[in-house]
């Protein structure tokens, strides 16, 4: 089983769409998949049509101990992809849990075993390095971090790394990057591939060979609850987040 974040603490860099194609794209491929919501805004529920807001069904209800995973565990359209939805009343998670002892391993402690019946899981992480991004990062054993190929890509990066330090360190030692996935890549203009450059000169065999290209069928996708490979096939979107998720199943060989 592999679990991988979807991590980056800036908004609108493609972790959502990255997380929920990547998982459209193994289970079309015959493999069992988890993703999970961890974002209060739950952009990734929203992706697969689930709206949890207000039915106490969500990764949060887990998290305080109110329901099994089994009670909020969702079944999407696609065959072999399972979701674990998230609402906005995750957001308070961080102060509530605030005197919590293991809060950082919540979520890890209250779905446990279950996660192995999986072939992967994919944890979606919201803008930030809070609370729920560490809880991210003790369920997961790898990293990946999908970066916007725009001028201020690699700013924050370096807070990003320190964070992935520590959490080592001190809370999952078999924790690794293992990708970097260049998103809303526009060849045409130069800007996009100086940003590329530099996101290769610093990551360098971690960055993905297939960048994912701007494609508006993409962000249309997200509103008409489908992931792109069901909605428009044979888009650009599509076929960049099919060739990714085929480097990503190559990955294993390697490991
Ligand atoms: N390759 C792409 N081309 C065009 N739009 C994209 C692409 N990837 C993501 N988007 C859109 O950009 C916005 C931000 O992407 P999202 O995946 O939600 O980022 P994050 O989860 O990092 O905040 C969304 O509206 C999404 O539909
Ligand atoms: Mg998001």
């Amino acid at each position: 089983m592999r679990s991988i974040a979807f991590i980056n603490q800036k908004g609108g860099v493609g972790k959502t769409t990255s997380t929920a194609n990547v998982g459209a794209c193994l289970a079309a491929l015959g493999k069992k998949v988890l993703l999970i919501d961890l974002d209060p805004q739950a952009n990734l529920s929203i992706h697969y049509g689930v709206n949890a807001q207000g039915k106490d069904l969500s990764i949060y209800q887990i998290m305080c101990g109110k329901k099994n995973v089994s009670e909020v565990l969702i079944k999407t359209a696609i065959s072999g992809l399972d979701l674990i939805p998230s609402d906005i009343d995750l957001a308070s998670a961080e102060v509530e849990l605030v005197n919590t002892v293991g809060r950082e391993t919540i979520v890890k402690f209250y779905l446990g075993e279950m996660l192995n019946v999986y072939d992967y899981v994919l944890i979606d992480c919201p803008p930030s390095l809070g609370l729920l991004t560490l809880n991210a990062l003790t369920v997961a054993n790898e990293i990946f971090i999908p970066v916007q190929t725009e001028f201020f890509a690699l700013q924050g990066v370096s807070k990003l790394l320190q964070t992935f330090d520590i959490i080592k360190k001190r809370l999952n030692s078999s924790l690794e990057i293992t990708g970097i996935i260049a998103c809303m890549y526009d060849s045409r203009t130069k800007l996009g591939q100086a940003v590329l450059d530099k996101i290769k000169e610093y990551f360098e065999d971690k960055v993905f060979v297939t960048c994912i290209r701007k494609n508006i069928k993409l962000s249309e996708s997200t509103s008409h609850g489908m992931p792109i490979t069901v909605y428009a096939p044979e888009s650009n979107g599509a076929q960049d987040y099919v060739a990714l998720t085929k480097e990503i199943i190559a990955q294993e060989k390697s490991i």
